[in-house]
């Protein structure tokens, strides 16, 4: 699978997106496999959710003490692997230049049963204000990265028969080309918009050997974080709810 563009730093990517052909920039963030090691010496062992919508540059120790909960390593491992991921938000909001973010992390342990895949296009988070675009930016810290299918943006029919499948993979499945999914290289990530027309269209997959750590920015200004914010705290309770 070649992609229309190589991996451009932060603001580039974002710049890219309006003219990129699948609706995804792969952004290159300059931070080496070897610093991603830390990472690797977490054992993901419980679920657990990170949502953070304001006071970003505060949430550093909140952040060691999510990592604390969700996984095991040595506390010096936590603290590079946290300071690694508050680096990462930042730079993307300044690359940005939106006001503020919704930083997510998700963590999940290794699953034992066999899972079809979830493959979809992301909605908008809000209601956009003077037409700017919806993008988020993600990236797997830990586990199997997310993985990508390359649908042109004009390829609007592929785009239709996929949408009315979401709900049965099944369906889903038959219709691509497993040579065409494109996963990006750890220590990368990708920013992609989130309309069904012109977004990308992705899925997370999980593995039984390793538990997941994944981690996502939705970028927006004060005013949306109004709405995202209320979204946020809506999900996450009924998701707590659910036995
Ligand atoms: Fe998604």
């Amino acid at each position: 699978m070649v992609l229309d563009q190589g991996p451009l730093p932060p603001h580039a990517a974002i710049e890219y997106l309006a003219e990129s052909r699948y609706g995804f920039s792969w952004v290159d963030l300059g931070v080496s496999l070897q610093e991603m090691e830390d990472f690797d010496l977490i054992e993901v062992r419980n679920p657990g959710d990170f949502n953070r919508c304001k006071d970003l540059e505060t949430m550093e120790s909140d952040l060691i003490a999510f990592l604390d909960e969700v996984g095991v390593a040595d506390p010096d491992i936590l603290q590079r692997a946290a300071a690694r991921i508050y680096k990462i938000a930042h730079s993307i909001l300044r690359a940005s230049n939106r006001e503020t973010a919704w930083i997510w992390l998700r963590a999940t342990p290794p699953k034992e049963e066999a899972l079809l895949p979830n493959w979809h296009f992301d909605a908008g988070f809000y209601p956009s204000q003077n037409g700017e675009a919806q993008y988020k930016f993600v990236m797997t810290l830990i586990g199997p990265s997310t993985h990508f299918y390359p649908i042109p943006k004009e390829e609007m029919a592929l785009r239709q028969s996929l949408w009315h499948r979401i709900s049965d993979q099944n369906r889903i499945v038959p219709l691509l080309d497993p040579e065409a999914i494109w996963i990006p290289p750890r220590g990368t990530g990708v920013v992609f918009l989130n309309r069904f027309r012109e977004g990308a269209f992705h899925t997370e997959p999980f593995s039984k050997h390793q538990g997941r750590l994944f981690f996502s920015i939705v970028l927006c200004s004060h005013e949306e974080m109004r709405i995202v914010e209320r979204r946020v705290q809506e999900t996450f309770s009924t998701l707590k709810k659910k036995p």
